[in-house]
């Protein structure tokens, strides 16, 4: 078979993917439509036409603004469930997909309204397409660490159904060393330690992510490769990088897919995966980041198996699913 062939055929897992991030701009004219939330785009067009982002920020206000049709319970169940819907169809099996409760409740959202409306959907798409899942409760990293807190104290009812701590937004300026203390209650409470380091910020940061908030995982972590020793040390550490190829391409953190260095990773013995992280805004769902950044890199079929197992081995899979799987 060609690589596409294989790339769509493969079973896959997706490890990072914030769920705010899958809202389609048809689903948003909907939702606001039954919310009576007005939004400052005429068409679906008219939105596409907005997703044009020089920086990590820029989107970020775009993404925030869009959220603000999600309110209801209802509302986060179909966002949940279009998403799993959608990544069915490129034969993804297992996702541990973030969401951003900040986001919500600074809007007046009930913690409890988005959350369970999240893991209905996610059950809604266990029974209809067989897709295992976890959910990481993500801090905006552009918030203060007791504002962080305050959002582990709400997460409390449903410790035992969450995966993982997240952080996410603003990079620069925001490192995390802001957040180490509410890490390490997390982490008491049983939770994985997951945070997005080295996208926008530097190798100090992926550092702090390691030494200080004792990271299970790192999301993104392009940067690591500017410092060679924190490359080594990931490797020695067996720590799985989400990487993401469109996201870093509309963010500008590539100029171009043929400079991503995912390859390059690979070739290091990092634990690289592929993920869509926002495919609606970044123009890309899980096969496609495959089949771009495939082509692009001229990436061989020993490279996709190698991506798509390191998808598997780097997630949190019972034995019996992972059996399944692979
Ligand atoms: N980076 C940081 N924060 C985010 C992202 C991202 O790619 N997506 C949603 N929040
Ligand atoms: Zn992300």
């Amino acid at each position: 078979t060609d690589l596409p062939s294989l790339i769509r055929a493969l079973p896959k897992a997706e490890l990072h993917l914030h769920i705010e991030g899958s809202l389609e701009p048809e689903q948003m004219f909907e939702l606001a439509a039954r919310n009576n939330v007005a939004l400052p785009y005429d068409s679906v067009e008219d939105i596409r036409a907005a997703y044009r982002f020089n920086n990590l920020q820029e989107f970020l206000d775009i993404y925030y603004q869009g959220m603000s049709v999600l309110l209801t319970k209802q509302d986060f169940h179909d966002l949940t469930y279009a998403y799993l819907k959608r990544v069915h169809a490129d034969n993804c099996r297992h996702v541990e997909i973030f969401f951003d409760p900040q986001g919500h409740t600074e809007r007046g959202v009930a913690f409890s309204d988005a959350i369970e409306g999240i893991f209905d959907g996610l059950e809604q798409g266990k029974k209809d397409f067989g897709i295992s899942s976890h959910l990481i409760l993500s801090f905006l990293r552009h918030l203060s660490e007791e504002e962080a807190f305050e959002t582990l104290e709400q997460a409390e009812p449903y410790i035992d159904r969450i995966l993982a701590v997240g952080l996410d937004s603003s990079e620069l300026g925001h490192p995390p060393s802001k957040f180490e203390r509410v890490y390490a209650k997390a982490r008491e409470k049983g939770l994985k330690s997951f945070a997005h380091a080295g996208e926008e910020g530097p190798p100090e940061y992926v550092y702090e992510a390691l030494d200080l908030l004792k990271v299970d995982r790192i999301d993104h972590g392009n940067r690591a490769l500017e410092d060679d020793a924190l490359v080594e040390r990931l490797v020695a550490e067996n720590k799985y990088l989400t990487v993401c190829p469109l996201s870093n391409l509309k963010l500008c953190v590539v100029d171009d897919l043929k400079n991503h260095p995912l390859k390059t990773m690979l070739n290091k013995g990092l634990k690289a995966t592929v993920n869509s992280d926002d495919p609606s805004y970044f123009g890309g769902y899980l096969n496609d980041n495959y089949l771009r950044t495939a082509e692009a890199l001229h990436l061989t079929k020993d490279d996709i198996v190698t991506l798509v197992k390191n998808g598997f081995d780097g997630a949190y899979l019972t034995a019996e699913r992972k059996a399944e799987l692979m």
